[in-house]
């Protein structure tokens, strides 16, 4: 069977927690996309060019400590906006969704560019405020001692990155089913994405 859930928004929306479960109540394998621009951040920090770290990147890269930080994210953001990082890292994410068994791949282009025939595609938002506090108490169970006030700032400086960028910005593929998780607890709003899945199945 190929089937593939694409799943994007901005930070800390609850894409990842979504996809995890919509993964496993499907058997379908799972891909947070945004480890491969992390990984690739977490390279140019260490000095390498971003454009041969994205050509060079491997799957263990992705299993690598803390590629969760906010400052790889900022990172990571920051060289997302090159085009030829991206289109370094494209194969490797449509050879993911074409796997044979159906895959869920999240992040912030898959409805729109790495996969826009996804027999799902839903969008994922909530209020900035509720995503930086829900990322803020993240961080903090992860041993964090900054403020609420630098994550919500480094939220609200990602999005717009991600939304303003000419190649690739973040935005809804037409055909995409909105989940606004403002007021929705994880199990509504994994429920809401798994009726999704099952009415297209
Ligand atoms: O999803 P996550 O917060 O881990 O993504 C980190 C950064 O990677 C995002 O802020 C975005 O700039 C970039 N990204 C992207 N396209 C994707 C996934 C992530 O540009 N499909």
């Amino acid at each position: 069977m190929r089937f593939t859930v694409a799943i994007d928004g901005p930070a800390a929306a609850g894409k990842g927690t979504i996809s995890r479960a919509v993964a496993e109540r499907f058997g379908l394998a799972h891909l947070d996309t945004g480890l491969l621009y992390r990984a690739t951040g977490r390279r140019v920090m260490a000095g390498e060019d971003p454009v041969a770290a994205a050509r060079a990147l491997r799957p263990a890269d992705l299993e690598a400590d803390g590629l969760r930080s906010p400052e790889v994210a900022q990172a990571a953001s920051r060289i997302a906006a090159l085009p030829a990082v991206r289109a370094a890292l494209v194969a490797f994410q449509r050879d993911f969704a074409r796997r044979e068994g159906g895959a869920v791949l999240d992040g912030r282009d898959i409805g729109t560019v790495i996969c826009p025939r996804a027999e799902v595609k839903l969008f994922v938002t909530a209020r900035a405020d509720i995503r930086a506090r829900r990322r803020f108490d993240e961080l903090c169970a992860g041993g964090y001692e900054g403020a609420y006030e630098q994550v919500l700032a480094d939220v609200e400086a990602r999005d717009m990155r991600d939304r303003e960028r000419a190649d690739a910005p973040l935005r809804p593929a037409r055909d995409a089913v909105a989940i606004d998780t403002s007021e929705l607890d994880i199990e509504a709003a994994v429920a809401r994405a798994v009726a999704e899945v099952d009415a297209a199945l």
